[in-house]
């Protein structure tokens, strides 16, 4: 799954099979190490290091062969790359909004930075709208609990005897547009999926954006 959704992710940016990619956050490196094993020359980025450090574990004791990423641990909010540094740059699986809206703005800014002119952003997450139609107050693996007010939603996870939260704020697809040309981002596309399925109420939200 997750290697058909890093080259579904690659395809709708339109990078080429050498480009220079940033994953961030990267995580444990799921997409990240099924693109640089095809050729490009992928960065990985986390802030952390137990993430980049089972991603460096899962490369050692996985099979086959080919370039890997390189693992660069950074707070995606003050990137450690110079300007205009990658062709495209991918946020996959809702890594967006973990910071409030003037500090994901300036994540955007950060993408668009380290993107080279006519290079690709593309961020992968769920969209208020369909949240507003499926979030339910409590279900039996955990509680969820949206702020109409500020468009936070609070995630209580319980696993056996241990709670845990995170929060994460929840754009519409309006809001996520006008963040993105905020921060200088046009060509702006939208799908439902990696795949370029449509846009709809119930899909998650896939944005394209070139600076
Ligand atoms: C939902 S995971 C997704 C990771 C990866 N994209 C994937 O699909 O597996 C979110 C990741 O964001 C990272 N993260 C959260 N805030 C961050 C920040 N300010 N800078 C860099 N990474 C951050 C976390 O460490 C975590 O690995």
């Amino acid at each position: 799954v997750s290697e058909r959704e890093a080259l579904g992710a690659a395809r709708l940016t339109r990078c080429s099979d050498r480009a220079d990619v940033l994953d961030a956050p990267c995580g444990y490196g799921r997409h990240a190490v099924p693109l640089a094993r095809r050729g490009l020359r992928v960065t990985g980025t986390d802030r952390s290091a137990a993430m980049l450090a089972r991603a460096a574990e899962a490369v050692r004791s996985a099979s086959g062969t080919g370039p890997l990423p390189r693992w660069v641990r950074a707070d995606y909010r003050r990137l450690p790359f110079a300007d205009g540094s990658f062709d495209a740059v991918l946020n996959l699986f809702t890594s967006f909004g973990f910071h409030g809206d003037t500090e994901d703005g300036q994540v955007l800014r950060e993408f668009y930075r380290v993107l080279r002119p006519g290079g690709a952003l593309l961020v992968d997450v769920t969209h208020r709208d369909r949240l507003s139609r499926s979030v339910r107050a409590s279900r039996s693996d955990g509680e969820f609990s949206f702020d109409l007010r500020t468009g936070w939603l609070r995630m209580v996870h319980l696993d056996g005897g241990r709670s845990s939260e995170s929060l994460i704020r929840v754009y519409t697809a309006t809001e996520l547009v006008g963040m993105l040309t905020a921060a200088g981002f046009g060509v702006i596309q939208l799908f439902g999926d990696l795949d370029a399925g449509p846009f709809s109420w119930d899909s998650r939200l896939v944005v394209t954006a070139r600076r």
